[in-house]
């Protein structure tokens, strides 16, 4: 099979042969019944290192994002989403299918929430009102671009909803690259956030699976959820393990990540015409605009892929590449040479 360098999402990695052989030798359980010994330890694990309660084992962020809102909110209530986010624009409609919830949307400009704007959005209860019953921060923030959100505006926001009586849930799907990258730890990050959910199956390179976290009554909460929507697991201490390997072995593959996307970003903002601002480039998240260059988007990322290169469409004009686990620094070369000769041949 051809071997492409597919910088299209770091959801695209293969599991390392330690996940892989992890897998094969799970102890395992009927999880419905609290007995899979290996998915509780994932899950002990993973509200250790968020420094929360407790902690649920889930299919994909988008399950723990959604079991999230259906537990913190009600019927008819509001919810406050960055416009750009995840929960609000790539869930398949689920805040308003499931939990039958309407957003408020605030634009989150280079993953900085503005708090007076934030203050102007929330609800109070009144005759004709909806409440507004959570706040939904998303770090690292926006899939295509991959923004850390700095420290003390997640905490302003966190105080400006315990002012109001509303939990803060952070989608944070990416919340170790931004730990890795800014050097904090992802303790700190989340410390004032009611509930956080990181993803096992992005930069961490796990074949499967999420983990939501909170105090003991939310993850109480959430399990009835999850097991109401058909996510009740039984051996899945087999899903678990490489979970477990992950948390393990691969925060310093984040940081390799984040490198391989600044010499990435440097070596594509030289190219004559090719639009990449690299001020933009926080984590492993790299884009780029063809709109001054007289080729489509679709033309040129064919060009690509006839080099055995995948990149990802995110606009009329522009494009994505993220670093990742099997991505090496000899393949970010080739990347740019590959760009370069494309371009030059325009
Ligand atoms: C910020 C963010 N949140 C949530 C998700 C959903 O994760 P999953 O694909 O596991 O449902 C993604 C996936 O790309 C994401 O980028």
């Amino acid at each position: 099979m051809k071997k492409f360098i597919d910088l299209r999402s770091d959801t695209v990695t293969q599991p390392s042969q330690e996940m892989r052989d992890a897998m094969y030798k799970a102890v395992v359980g009927d999880d419905i019944m609290g007995e899979d010994p290996t998915v509780r330890q994932l899950e002990i694990m993973s509200a250790d290192i968020l420094g929360k309660e407790d902690a649920l084992f889930v299919t994909s962020g988008t399950m723990g994002n959604q079991i999230a809102v259906m537990a913190l909110t009600n019927r008819g209530e509001e919810v406050i989403v960055g416009d750009t986010s995840h929960i609000y624009s790539l869930e398949v409609g689920a805040l308003a299918a499931l939990s039958q919830v309407q957003t408020r949307s605030i634009e989150v400009p280079h993953g900085v929430y503005d708090i007076k704007k934030m203050e102007e959005l929330i609800q109070v209860r009144g005759i004709q009102n909806a409440r507004t019953s959570l706040i939904c921060i998303e770090n690292t923030n926006n899939l295509n671009a991959g923004f850390i959100v700095p420290l003390d505006n997640i905490n302003a926001v966190c105080d400006l909803a315990k002012k109001n009586c509303i939990p803060v849930h952070l989608d944070g799907a990416r919340i170790f690259n931004a730990a890795v990258a800014s050097k904090t730890s992802v303790k700190e990050i989340v410390k004032n956030v009611d509930t956080v959910m990181f993803a096992l199956t992005k930069g961490l390179a796990a074949p499967f699976g999420a983990i939501l976290a909170g105090n003991k009554d939310f993850i109480a909460k959430a399990r009835w959820m999850k097991q109401r929507i058909g996510g009740g697991y039984r051996q899945a201490g087999f899903l678990a393990a490489p979970g477990i390997v992950a948390l393990n072995t691969m925060l310093p593959q984040l940081e390799i990540d984040h490198k391989h996307a600044q010499i990435l970003g440097n070596g594509l903002s030289k190219i004559n015409r090719l639009k990449v601002e690299t001020s933009r480039i926080h984590t492993n998240i790299i884009t780029g605009s063809v709109e001054e260059l007289p080729i489509s988007i679709d033309n040129f990322l064919e060009k690509l892929l006839q080099k055995g290169i995948k990149a990802k469409k995110i606009s009329r004009t522009s494009f994505r590449m993220i670093t990742h686990y099997g991505v090496e620094e000899k393949d970010i070369h080739e990347v740019i040479r590959a760009v370069e000769d494309i371009i030059d041949r325009l």
